[in-house]
């Protein structure tokens, strides 16, 4: 922080209500943001942490429809259970509201008038698709077809995910609506458009010019979104969710989530300090950082500044824009539809009292210079080696000793030697790189450098070794100790901004009060001759049947998405009908059947065909029938003139007709009553 600021409101992207928040949202966002917020106000800095759900937008009414609800009912849901789960994992909102409060209608409302008098819009008729049954326009989102360049089907009206170019909906080759099934017509509307271009030399030279100490992806994102050239976006929506576009002969329109809603970042300031939110957003002093996802960079940098600059009245843009890129989980993308996430309230249950623990893991692993992967096995190896046998055993240790050793009074320090320099030493060299990585959001750098301090500590402990100490020389334990829990003291602060509950209960312990970054370092936190608490774990392991219960979980939801998702294969390309005839399928009677060998996969069947030569074939299909003996008697369906073929050994003679089923499993094929063995197919 070079430039010395009055305050920080830094602000977290309100997360859309028509789902709770995930592990991907936490990394991304708001354990980042909270830990930021944590660490000013460690320095004594004026800090406000802004957040609310964002409950405007399309898809929140379609879930409605499909629960048969109203809009309202699922923002309130999920409303709860987001702000709940934030506060259960300890992220230090000032205030968390919501975008469909009194206050924020009026104050995206009165944003809208007032660019709207000033002539900031322009407006415009257009062509766009409409869903006759749904009565509705639809959202880019909710068109697909076939995409006018590579001519894949399934192509969003926004964007071809095959080729990845960008489309316009009424583009695509025969749309359809993804709400109804409907092939959507093309209906007249007017709406209002934020002209971009006016705005782009200001964002050129504000980002370019001004911003280059940006996280490179942000900055790139910036910079090629302004290379390619601003063009005027819509800012209006047919649709009856939303804050109502207030000017007259704008029935059935309402603003556009993105225009709404990080105007909700004013109005939850609003509505925290009602006479005082305008130095929050107008005062030069004050130091505005938004933390977001990277797919939300294009409107935290280019069109909320924009609109800001439009309205004019010294609102501030903001000062950095520290995105992340995303979370993937066990190897996949996130996804609120297929339900493949860690859901932060499920954790909240699952795992009670290891707010810390998610809060470390996803610190660790934040997803900060490029996407990264959370796993499970990851999670418990983090704590048990990590937490459990550094920090907390370093506590632990120093805390059980001074017990065994001391009663649990701390003793005064004698002499001080070059180890205890040296801890102190490191100490504070920690405490300014941690504050230097931390003030440049590099969280995870920061985290392994706190980290480092209880490796010092364990050092400190294993060369002064002061349990050997103790019959010849207590005094030097004495000192030893005593500089054991100065270190720890200064753990309780360094980790609050990483992990708040575990530093929480640490000051407790021995006995400290209010925290500050200062502290760090210090050689008299944990006063001689107080009393400390006795030791409590501060973390314990975490056992492989915790872990195995959610990937259990993750994989029942695999199963679940398949059958889902499951289609019946593409039609093969045509075969002509005489070649078809000369496939040879035939019906046999299995006479004996078993596991080959070696081979996990395969079974070897003897089949009367009816020729009086028993026929052998070889089939990979012993997973799906693990009693191959239960086989004898059934019949089966045969491709009789394939060439033999050496499987393990063995000459199979054609081939076993099967069904393969949408979860994988696979189904004989048979007569569905008996036929006559080596009876034709036809
Ligand atoms: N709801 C959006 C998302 O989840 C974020 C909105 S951020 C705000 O992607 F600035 F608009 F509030
Ligand atoms: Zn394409």
């Amino acid at each position: 922080m070079k430039k010395e600021y009055k305050r920080t409101l830094i602000t977290t992207a309100l997360p859309y209500a028509n789902g709770p928040v995930h592990i991907g949202h936490l990394a991304g966002v708001y354990v980042p943001a909270d830990i930021y917020a944590r660490f000013l106000r460690l320095n004594g800095r004026d800090v406000t942490l802004v957040g609310g759900s964002d409950e405007h937008g399309v898809p929140i009414t379609i879930k409605a429809k499909a629960e048969g609800v109203t809009p309202q009912d699922i923002v309130d849901r999920y409303h709860t259970i987001i702000r709940d789960s934030m506060k259960g994992l300890g992220i230090s909102f000032d205030v968390y509201s919501r975008t469909t409060s009194d206050i924020h209608s009026e104050t995206a409302s009165e944003f809208f008038r007032r660019l709207y008098e000033k002539g900031e819009f322009i407006e415009k008729t257009s062509m766009q698709l409409y869903d006759e049954k749904a009565n509705q326009f639809l959202a880019d989102r909710y068109v697909t077809g076939e995409c006018p360049h590579c001519h894949a089907p399934g192509a969003y009206g926004d964007q071809c995910e095959k080729c990845g170019t960008s489309l316009n909906a009424t583009d695509l080759i025969n749309p359809k609506s993804a709400i109804t099934g409907n092939t959507p017509v093309l209906r007249e509307t007017h709406h209002w458009y934020l002209p971009l271009d006016r705005w782009e030399n200001a964002l050129r030279e504000w980002i370019l010019e001004g911003h280059k100490e940006w996280k490179t992806n942000v900055y790139g994102q910036c910079k090629s979104w302004l290379d390619l050239g601003l063009q005027p976006r819509a800012v209006s929506r047919d649709l009856d969710w939303g804050v109502p576009v207030p000017v007259e002969g704008a029935e059935g329109k309402v603003l556009y989530v993105w225009f709404d809603a990080p105007i909700g970042y004013i109005s939850n300031t609003k509505e925290l300090y009602p006479d005082t939110w305008e130095t929050w957003w107008k005062d030069p002093e004050t130091r505005i950082i938004n933390f977001i996802g990277k797919d939300n960079i294009v409107f935290h940098c280019i069109v909320f500044p924009a609109m800001l600059m439009a309205y004019g009245d010294s609102y501030q843009l903001p000062d950095n824009v520290p995105a992340n890129e995303f979370l993937n989980l066990e190897g996949d993308k996130i996804s609120t539809s297929r339900n493949w996430a860690v859901w932060l309230h499920e954790y909240l249950e699952d795992f009670p009292g290891k707010q810390d623990v998610l809060r470390y893991v996803l610190t660790a692993n934040a997803p900060e210079t490029k996407d990264n992967d959370f796993t499970w096995r990851d999670f418990q190896t983090r704590n048990n080696s990590e937490l459990v046998a550094i920090l907390g055993n370093f506590v632990n240790r120093a805390v059980v000793l001074t017990h065994k050793y001391f009663g649990g009074t701390v003793p005064a320090p004698g002499q001080i030697q070059q180890p205890d320099l040296d801890v102190f030493a490191e100490l504070d060299r920690l405490k300014t790189e941690i504050a230097s990585a931390l003030e440049t959001f590099h969280f995870r750098e920061a985290l392994k450098l706190a980290m480092d301090m209880a490796r010092a500590g364990n050092k400190y402990l294993q060369e002064t070794e002061p349990w050997k100490l103790f019959k010849t020389d207590p005094d030097r334990t004495a000192t030893v100790l005593n500089t054991a829990l100065q270190v720890c003291a200064s753990l309780a602060v360094a980790f609050e901004p990483f992990t708040p509950f575990m530093s929480e209960r640490l000051c407790r312990m021995l006995g400290l009060g209010d925290l500050s970054w200062d502290m760090i370092g210090g050689r008299d936190l944990v006063k001689a001759g107080a009393t400390i608490a006795q030791p409590e774990l501060l973390f314990e392991k975490i056992e492989d049947d915790a872990i195995k219960a959610q990937t259990d979980r993750l994989e029942r939801i695999k199963e679940e998405n398949k059958l889902k998702n499951w289609k019946p294969a593409e039609q093969q390309p045509d075969v002509d009908f005489d070649t078809f005839c000369r496939s040879d399928l035939r019906v046999a009677t299995v006479t004996a059947c078993i596991k080959v060998p070696k081979a996990d996969k395969l079974l070897q069947f003897t089949l009367d065909d009816g020729t009086g030569t028993p026929r052998t074939i070889v089939s990979g299909i012993a997973a799906h029938y693990p009693e191959p003996e239960k086989l004898v008697g059934r019949q089966v369906v045969f491709i009789a003139n394939l060439p033999p073929r050496k499987l393990r050994g063995i000459t199979s003679q054609g081939m076993i007709l099967s069904a393969e089923n949408a979860d994988g499993s696979l189904t004989l094929i048979a007569p569905s009553a008996d036929a006559t063995p080596g009876a034709q197919v036809k």
